[in-house]
């Protein structure tokens, strides 16, 4: 099939490169026109494990093409994918105006059917909009349908995600659509739900919002234990046994980050306030989730006293692990509420540096996990690399000036860490 993917940011790129992997000729756009000339040289703006392989196997089998005229792929596409950005405004809304003008240039430049595909994350109705507009500016007799295909990848595990999927969701409004979608997801052997596009639409807002809330209810409960110094990885894993409830995202912690949860989220309750509906219980999910954040800090003093001229090594400043995706991450946060209140922060991270630089100031960034450790006061655990959790501790506790650690991603076995000799803070254990 071929296939146009307006927008090549994370989404939008490793969706690409899995299509054209699985046989279609792909052109990925994107209006910026740098990041156009680096994917065309074989490289890639992003971090994302197993992407550039594939991008590199698929632009030398020219089923991948890199292109930032929006006309050119339009008209060599049947399928076009709009995947660009909906960030988030000051009041939580999704700022569409991305989405609208793309739906504008692909009709002036329809001449033939085409089916258009939602991938961006969207709020319900936005589907409507973009049928709306499309109709308004397209050249008489021009066939289109318009469909809603939600992702569901995890950054750090997005080319994995892609090829084995729970389940593959397609919102439609005619046979023509629904065939040519489930065609393209055919070599998929998982269930293909479709739906009409306002419920595709819901699906998406709907299993971000939930998989926060399970990260915030786990948090909560966390304080609980806390308060009462019982342990939440006794608890989530209690709880997660119950196969209603399940294992998955009931990992405690200083919360959650990235360009998803948090935005995704603030335009869920935005979307339902517009409607009518109450907020009260998504709000909270927010709430905590910033909440968890005060915690550490407060443990942070609670182990130091006053930080002030204190020297603090931080491992980790990713949103979360095997990604450099800076955006909305709690190190964010916490490493400047730290600053505020005179702490010195040395701070490594196996990605995210370069991305880290231009977000946080006045951190001297190090070129490994032990550099942190050097005559630090304590060392700070805010992303779960993996190579964090190897880390030699009798080294670390040598190089430390304290030995202590405080991990805001429970890592460690509080006991080993105790016996080690650590002074061993983390979140609600
Ligand atoms: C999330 C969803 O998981 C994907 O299904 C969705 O497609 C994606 O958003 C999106 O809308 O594009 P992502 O934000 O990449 O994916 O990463 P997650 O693995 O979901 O983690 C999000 C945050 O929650 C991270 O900061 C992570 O550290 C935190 N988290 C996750 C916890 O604090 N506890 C957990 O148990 C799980």
């Amino acid at each position: 099939m071929k296939i146009a993917i307006i927008g090549s940011g994370y989404v939008g790129l490793v969706t690409g490169a899995c299509f054209a992997d699985l046989g279609n000729e792909v052109i990925c756009v994107d209006h910026d026109q740098e990041k156009i000339k680096l994917l065309n040289k074989g490289k890639l703006p992003i971090y994302e494990p197993g992407l550039l392989e594939l991008v590199q196997k698929n632009t030398k089998n020219k089923r991948l093409k890199f292109s930032s005229l929006v006309s050119e792929a339009v008209k060599k596409s049947e399928i076009i994918f709009i995947c660009v950005g909906t960030p988030p405004r000051d009041n939580g809304e999704a700022d569409l105006s991305a989405v609208e003008a793309v739906a504008q240039t692909i009709a002036k430049n329809m001449t033939s059917y085409k089916l258009i595909v939602e991938k961006s994350t969207v709020p319900v109705e936005t589907g409507l909009q973009v049928k709306n507009t499309i109709q308004e500016f397209v050249k008489k007799n021009v066939a289109f349908d318009v469909a809603s295909n939600p992702e569901f990848l995890r950054e750090g595990s997005a080319v994995y995600d892609l090829f084995h999927p729970d389940r593959i969701v397609i919102g439609v409004e005619s046979k023509r659509a629904e065939k040519i979608l489930k065609d393209l997801y055919k070599p998929f052997k998982v269930p293909i739900l479709v739906t009409d596009i306002k419920s595709a639409e819901l699906i998406k807002h709907a299993s971000n919002s939930f998989l926060a809330l399970k990260i915030s209810f786990i948090n909560l409960v966390a304080q609980y234990c806390e308060k009462v110094q019982a342990d939440i990885s006794k608890v989530s894993e209690g709880i997660g046994l119950d196969k209603r409830i399940g294992k998955s995202f009931l990992n405690a912690g200083i919360g959650f980050g990235g360009f998803c949860f948090p935005k995704d989220l603030s335009a869920f309750i935005h979307i339902g306030e517009k409607l009518g509906l109450t907020s009260g219980l998504l709000r909270e999910v927010l709430d905590i989730n910033e909440s968890q954040k005060n915690i550490f800090i407060k443990m942070v003093e609670q182990a130091l006293w006053n930080l002030s001229g204190k020297k603090i090594g931080v491992l980790g400043l990713s949103f979360k692990p095997d990604t450099d995706d800076m955006r909305y991450a709690p190190s964010i946060d916490i490493i400047t509420r730290l600053q505020q209140l005179g702490a010195e922060i040395i701070a490594y991270d196996p990605q995210a540096i370069p991305k880290a630089k231009s977000m946080l100031k006045n951190v001297k960034f190090a070129s490994s996990a032990y550099a942190v450790c050097q005559n630090s006061d304590a060392l700070l655990i805010l992303t779960e690399w993996n190579e964090f959790r190897e880390l030699d501790l009798k080294k670390v506790k040598k190089m430390l000036k304290r030995p202590i650690v405080i991990d805001g991603r429970n890592i460690y076995s509080p006991s080993e860490m105790k016996s080690s000799g650590f002074k061993y803070y983390s979140m609600g254990r």
